[in-house]
């Protein structure tokens, strides 16, 4: 698909190198594991099209990833090259990955971004996602 110059695509495992720096320089990162390409070529064989990203001339200059397990619909990673924001490139993302989500069958969608990321916050209010107050995210490491 394609939207100015920018085009977009499902990530394949040619692109892990890439997307791991591309996370590593532009994502948000706080509170999490550091990637490992070996995690994101696994995440691509469970399910090829839970990676979206948008590049431009050959160049990858956004992502998200939108999780479906079956029961629930999990987005996150979603990030713009710096130099490509304001331009309706996460939000034209976003469309595609809740569309793939939708035709799964989620019937709501899930949104992983931390609590002090002003940015990401007011941006996914901006597109209609609310925080959820009663929840929280409880972890332990496997
Ligand atoms: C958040 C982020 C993904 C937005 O990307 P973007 O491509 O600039 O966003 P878009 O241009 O698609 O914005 C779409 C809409 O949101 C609005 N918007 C953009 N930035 C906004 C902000 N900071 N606050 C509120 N609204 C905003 C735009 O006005 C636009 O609305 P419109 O379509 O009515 O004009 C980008 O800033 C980013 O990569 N940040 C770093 C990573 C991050 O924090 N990710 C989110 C947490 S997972």
């Amino acid at each position: 698909m394609t939207r100015g110059e920018v085009t977009t695509r499902r990530a394949v495992p040619a692109d892990v190198p890439e997307l791991v720096a591309f996370w590593a320089r532009v994502g948000e990162n706080g509170s999490r594991p550091p990637d490992r390409p070996e995690l994101v070529e696994r995440l691509l064989q469970h399910d090829p099209d839970a990676v979206l990203v948008a590049e431009v001339d050959g160049r990858l200059v956004a992502t998200i990833v939108c999780g479906w397990d079956g029961w629930r619909a999990n987005l996150y990673r979603l990030a713009v090259a710096p130099e490509l924001r304001g331009r309706g490139v996460a939000r034209h993302l976003l469309d595609l990955a809740e569309d793939r989500l939708r035709g799964l069958g989620a019937e709501r969608f899930c949104a992983m971004v931390l609590d002090e990321n002003k940015l990401g916050t007011a941006w996914w209010r901006s597109v209609g996602y609310e925080p959820q107050a009663e929840w929280s995210r409880w972890v332990k490491d496997a």
